[in-house]
């Protein structure tokens, strides 16, 4: 068995390493001036801006009555597809997948993997780079069977028509939570909210009148361009609480910010655990 590098495991590692370094960078006391010990190498920042226009993209398509499905919980694939796909990843897969030579592609961690992507980001992984020691030498048809597979090993539900590889609509198919569209950001996602930061009598930070959590994969500060634009837009009405706002933070009391951090959803308040926090006006007036 070649080892070859694993390159996703390997970036999805830094991530997690970068991640971490930047919360207990957090942890210990920082300086305004030194910036989150934090390398990222993915795309572009997803900027509040982009995140809400490519929500209004999907609500309109909503409203119009889009034809197709819209997430992975509509019924993309059939049952047979699956099935196919099941002896594709038992004969092919499954020496490198079911050993942990190579990451888990079968069961539930399918949602929070491809979280927000269209279908097309894992068809196009698997049908271009799969297997690892012969990509893109099955029929078409295969790749389909065996995302199939991947989805109702996530406990995603069958329908009547077969998942098909065109582009468009495989794009269309978006890794959502169940019940949640947009918007359902799962528990312990790094999101970014914009709101006010305050502290109550007691001493306790929170960010009210914030935003809904929108996932980003950038957890460090924005640029001074992507703020001017997220500046203009309106807030919310969500409060967060902040068990970790450190001494950096407190010039920015009473400011509208943008805050970035992981999500912590409580019954007792949603917290973000923040990585960042930038100012956008030195006053918030809902
Ligand atoms: C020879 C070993 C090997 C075989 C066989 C193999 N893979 Fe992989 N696969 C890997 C390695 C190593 C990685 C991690 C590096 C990468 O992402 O390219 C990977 C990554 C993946 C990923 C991305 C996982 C993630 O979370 O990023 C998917 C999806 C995937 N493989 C699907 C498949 C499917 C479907 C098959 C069967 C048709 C298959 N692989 C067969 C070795 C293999």
């Amino acid at each position: 068995m070649a080892h070859n590098t694993d390159r996703t495991a390997g970036l999805a590692t830094m991530l997690t390493i970068a991640l971490f370094a930047g919360l207990t960078a957090c942890a210990a006391a920082r300086t305004p001036a030194q910036s989150p010990a934090i390398t990222v190498t993915r795309p572009a920042d997803r900027t509040a801006q982009a995140s809400a226009q490519e929500r209004e993209a999907q609500e309109e398509a909503r409203e119009r009555g889009a034809t197709g499905p819209t997430s992975v919980w509509d019924g993309v694939y059939t049952a047979e597809q699956a099935a196919k796909g099941r002896d594709i990843y038992r004969r092919v897969c499954a020496e490198c997948h079911g050993t942990g030579e190579a990451p888990a592609i079968v069961g539930n961690s399918f949602i929070r993997r491809w979280f927000d992507d269209g279908l097309d980001v894992p068809f196009t992984k698997i049908r271009r780079t799969m297997p690892d020691d012969a990509p893109g030498t099955m029929p078409e048809e295969s790749y389909l069977d065996v995302l199939s597979y991947m989805l109702e090993s996530a406990g995603l539900p069958a329908g009547a028509e077969p998942l098909t590889a065109e582009s468009s609509r495989l794009s269309a198919i978006k890794v959502v939570e169940q019940g949640g569209a947009v918007g359902a950001v799962p528990n312990f996602s790094l999101v970014q909210v914009m709101g006010c930061l305050m502290q109550s009598a007691d001493g306790a930070w929170a960010l009210t009148n914030s935003t809904n959590p929108l996932r980003t994969r950038e957890p460090g500060n924005s640029t001074a361009a992507v703020l001017e634009e997220i500046g203009e837009l309106p807030l919310g009405t969500q409060t967060f609480q902040l068990p970790t706002v450190q001494a950096q933070h407190l010039a920015l009391k009473g400011h509208k910010v943008q805050a970035k951090g992981i999500l912590m959803r409580n019954p007792a308040g949603d917290r973000l655990n923040l990585t960042t926090v930038q100012s956008l006006s030195d006053r918030c007036t809902p």
